[in-house]
């Protein structure tokens, strides 16, 4: 079976292995001793693929010039699957990359059909949460597709010229105007760094979620094109899996009820984790006898992405949902409980940035 990868699609992809031999993505275990510190994301294979991420590594030991780029686009609240990717900024400026994140509004204008305000607004929240979460904001560059230079939509226009339409279908499939100029764009997003009036030449590296690929490989075609004439090289890439909604599916904010919200009123969060789907037996007697299966467990999820931190905790949760020895209900108390921890604690830094006005003193934020 073919896996289809739809960057503006809603599906969770199930078997996120096919995705190596299909496309060529390769699986993160080789890299995982090249990370000069550890994260838990990659040992537990959370990140679980990439493109070249060993020789970017390589690059940064070496002390050559590296940055990274990644973007997310605003179409809704901020939620733990954009906390994801803050995550992973977080963890690459810990080992000394410069960062730049594009907020991509032409994108959800475009694509996702948002009014300009909200995505503004949306936007605007995501830069806040990023600081609030740890980004440092004089390593940390952000911009808004639609309020950057000429210079970086010239590269739009220039990229239009050397790609086919049969070359997007085959790795797109059908598709509208709105979403060419989004990949285009995107591929301008990944590459401008390495033109002149920003500095030239940097090996970029795009952490993003598995859907993602599909730019990412166009985007590396269209670097190998411009390498004469611009002087452009390929990006590489590392890949994460979803972290899923409550109800098993992508998280998205097209299912808010589902969905945990980085701004979302402690009340509102314990009750999501409380009705989460879990890895749970229909009775209590079931579950002492055969235990809980963690694998399906989206609460079990929460633990393993967000949590627990410590290998040794993680493993205890899992032992006793197995074990039989916890039941769902005291399992989800403690993981709201720890939950509201990291997000009240978050939300108090939220407050605090989005007082201090230093967004709008770093970001140009477009006026419609
Ligand atoms: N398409 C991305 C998303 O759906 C957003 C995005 C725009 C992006 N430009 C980018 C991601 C460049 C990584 C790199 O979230
Ligand atoms: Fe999930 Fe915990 Fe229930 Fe196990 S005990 S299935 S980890 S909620």
């Amino acid at each position: 079976m073919t896996v289809k990868l739809d960057p503006w699609g809603h599906f969770a992809i199930e078997k996120y292995e096919k995705l190596f031999t299909q496309f060529g993505i390769e699986p993160i275990d080789k890299v995982l001793d090249k990370l000069p510190s550890p994260h838990h994301f990659f040992h537990r294979r959370i990140v679980f693929g990439h493109r070249d991420f060993d020789k970017w590594l390589e690059a940064l030991r070496r002390g050559e010039r590296v940055a990274v780029l990644t973007g997310f686009m605003p179409s809704g609240h901020t939620h733990l699957g954009h906390l994801m990717v803050i995550e992973e900024l977080r963890y690459l400026q810990s080992l000394g990359a410069h960062i730049k994140v594009v907020v991509a509004d032409a994108e959800a204008y475009a694509v996702r059909r948002r009014s300009r305000r909200e995505v503004i607004e949306y936007g605007r929240e995501y830069i806040t949460h990023a600081l609030a979460w740890g980004l440092d904001p004089d390593k940390t560059e952000f911009y808004f597709q639609t309020a950057n230079t000429p210079t970086y939509y010239r590269l739009i226009q220039m990229f239009s010229r050397k790609v086919t339409m049969a070359e997007m279908e085959a790795i797109y499939g059908r598709l509208e105007p709105a979403k060419i100029m989004a990949a285009l764009t995107q591929a301008a997003d990944i590459l401008h760094l390495q033109l002149d009036e920003y500095g030239g030449y940097k090996y970029i590296l795009v952490p993003v979620g598995a859907d993602q690929d599909p730019h990412i490989r166009l985007t590396r075609d269209i670097a190998d094109r411009f390498e004469n004439e611009l002087g452009l090289k390929r990006p590489s890439s590392f890949y994460h899996k979803f972290i899923r909604g409550l109800d098993g599916n992508k998280m998205s904010s097209s299912h808010p009820e589902y969905a945990i919200f980085l701004l979302d009123p402690p009340k509102t969060i314990r009750k999501k984790v409380f009705m989460a789907l879990t890895g749970g037996r229909a009775t209590a007697e079931e579950q002492r006898k055969y235990g809980g299966e963690p694998e399906k467990c989206t609460v079990y999820e929460l633990y393993m992405y967000f949590l627990y931190r410590s290998d040794e905790l993680l493993r205890r949760v899992y032992e006793e949902c197995t074990g039989g020895v916890i039941l769902c209900g005291a399992c989800k108390r403690r993981a709201a409980k720890l939950l509201l921890e990291i997000i009240e604690e978050h939300q108090k830094k939220y407050r605090e940035i989005a007082e201090s006005g230093i967004v709008e003193k770093m970001v140009r934020i477009p006026d419609f």
